[in-house]
């Protein structure tokens, strides 16, 4: 059996340059990952299943966004798992099972992350090494942000986020990642960007880049799910917190904090909020 973690992607900054013809925005940002997220465990079965536990398996309501987002997201694993066995040519069945802690349809990757570790999962079944252009190919077809979260590595992405080139910088800074538990449609917040091209993110070291950067999806963001300006309002008073932002379309925001003491102090005042909070690392 395979264990395969689907770390939590944030976005340090997130630029939308343009709109393009394709309905796809252009961006410019930053991804990095969490040293935690969801699981993907995967096993050779007689029969295909695909199991889904955990947390947050179950905070599904009849007719909400999430089940919409969430039902993408099952899509998602197991449209992963289709495209594999088609490009590669292999008839092998699978039991797959997710367990999702992290909230879902959230702006940290979710359906994306659970995606690239289905496929990094089935390629080290089969004896596939990661670097296959193929995996890479089947990434992007299935969303924009997969191939960032098939590498879970440090990089600036650009095109519709998935032209990747590694950065490094930031390994171990403690990290606080907050939601107030509205779920946001991505599609909905892209589509109420105000198409003013804000300008390109500046050179200089990981961090740097990231602070004088921005996320400019977090106001339209804030015009539907108004909780998240409480929440950033929070993580920026955060004694020890050397940034904070929305990540991705949201509603999750996220600190970088300068000792582990401090995140955990920030966690507590989430805590007191009743928001879902996660304290970890970046990778
Ligand atoms: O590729 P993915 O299915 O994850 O994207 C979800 C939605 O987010 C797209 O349908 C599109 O509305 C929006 N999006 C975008 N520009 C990007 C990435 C996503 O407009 N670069």
């Amino acid at each position: 059996m395979i264990v395969e973690p689907a770390p939590a992607k944030i976005n340090l900054a997130l630029h939308v340059r343009h709109r393009r013809p394709d309905g796809y925005h252009e961006l410019e940002t930053l991804f990095a990952f969490a040293t935690e997220g969801d699981e993907i465990t995967l096993e050779t079965a007689d029969a295909d299943a695909f199991d889904i536990t955990g947390p947050f398996a179950a905070a599904l309501t009849p007719s909400s966004i999430q089940e919409r987002e969430e039902a993408t997201n099952d899509n998602l694993v197991t449209r992963a798992r289709n495209a594999f066995r088609e490009l590669f040519g292999i008839t092998d069945k699978y039991r797959i099972t997710l367990t999702k802690n992290l909230p879902i349809a959230s702006g940290i990757g979710g359906g994306s992350a659970d995606a690239a570790a289905t496929l990094r999962a089935l390629a080290r079944l089969s004896n596939i090494p990661l670097t296959d252009q193929r995996l890479t190919d089947i990434a992007a077809s299935l969303g924009a942000d997969i191939p960032a979260c098939l590498t879970g590595r440090t990089a600036l992405g650009t095109g519709r986020g998935d032209d990747l080139a590694d950065l490094t910088g930031l390994a171990g800074t403690p990290l606080l990642l907050v939601n107030p538990g509205v779920a946001v449609s991505t599609a909905a917040v892209f589509a109420g960007w105000d198409g003013v091209d804000r300008g390109a993110l500046p050179d200089g070291d990981l961090l740097t880049r990231a602070r004088a950067g921005r996320n400019d999806l977090e106001p339209p963001a804030s015009r539907l799910a108004p909780v998240i300006a409480s929440v950033r309002a929070q993580l920026d008073a955060a004694s020890g917190a050397i940034l904070s932002r929305m990540s991705g379309s949201g509603a999750t925001c996220f600190a970088l904090f300068d000792t582990a003491t401090a995140r955990d102090a920030a966690a507590a005042d989430a805590d007191a909020q009743g928001w879902w909070r996660l304290a970890t690392t970046l990778a």
